[in-house]
Parts: C-alpha cells; structure tokens; sequence
C-alpha cells in the first residue's frame, strides 16, 4: 500500500522516532508500505516519520535503480562509525519535493542496525549511501536536511519556504 508522505513543515517531521522493541506483523506491513512508497516516489531512502509513523525504521533503495530496486530495511540503527573527513553533494528529500541542497556529510559511516527478520547487521557505508543513511538517521531523530544548510544555500531555502503553503497537520 502506497502511504501518503508528510511535507514540511508537517509536525511528525520533527520529533524523535522511538525504538522498534518487537517486530510484529503491524511493523512488518509498515515496512512492506514504506519500500512501496519509496519506490513509488523514486526516492532513495524513506523514514517511518514520513509516512506519520514514529518507529526508528528507515529503508533505503542501495541500488539507486528504480528498475532493479535492492531495498535495504533497517530498524533501530546506532552510527558505529563516522568519518571526520566530509564531502559535499547535492541532497533532496521526499517531504521538500522540488528541493536541492548541497550538503556536506561524512565520507564513510558504519552502522548497526536489525533487519526485518530481527538479524543484527552491520553495514559499512561510504559516498552516497553513507549521505543518505545520515539522512535517514536524522529524520529518526526529528532532524532535516536543511538542518545543515551552509550559508551560501539560505537564499535557496528562504524562497523555497515561501513558496510552500503551510500544510495542516
Ligand atoms: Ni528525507
């Protein structure tokens, strides 16, 4: 079931996701919709808090192939790892559709993290598949992108956000 995605500023957006404790049939169907939203929207990666669900879930297409999806889930991920060396690219987000931003994130992360049959992994990520489990970890945790906005992209967000109606929530 495709679910519907909360824009900014839309109020789950910002608050914290909490721990995914037991993986019932009802988490099970959230991830099965959240990997058909992500798909659907031709996105790279979805968090629960997007789709109005405040479970520390996110998953990620790490083939970046809308054609040949390899959908990763991860549940209650903790950063391991996270490099001091950044780079910059640019980044968008399913809940500011039509915004690009450049962003700098750390060039390797590695995290733990349980998968849908309750397996504990250990993924080790670098370039963009690092940005975007930065990104999704983030949203667990009630934090945007814009968040991170460098000074010389204000100007860009600050027309952006006029332009968007605030969404009722
Ligand atoms: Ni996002």
């Amino acid at each position: 079931m495709i679910l519907p995605i909360r824009k900014y500023p839309n109020q789950t957006l910002r608050k914290k996701a909490q721990r995914v404790e037991k993986i019932t049939d009802s988490i099970l169907a959230l991830i099965d919709n959240m990997i058909e939203t992500m798909m659907a929207a031709d996105g790279l990666g979805l968090a629960a808090n997007q789709v109005g669900s405040l479970k520390r879930i996110f998953v990620l297409n790490t083939s970046f192939d809308k054609k040949a999806p390899e959908p990763l889930v991860v549940i209650n991920p903790e950063i391991i790892f996270q490099d001091e060396k950044e780079f910059i690219e640019e980044e968008g987000c399913l809940s500011f559709p039509e915004l690009y931003l450049k962003i700098s994130r750390p060039e390797r992360v590695k995290i733990q993290a349980v998968d849908n049959y309750n397996r504990d992994y250990i993924l080790d990520t670098s370039g963009i598949l690092a940005k975007a489990v930065m990104h999704e970890i983030d949203h667990l945790n009630g934090v945007l992108f814009i968040d991170h906005i460098r000074p010389e992209e204000e100007k860009i967000l600050q027309k952006y956000l006029k332009k968007i109606k605030p969404t009722v929530k």
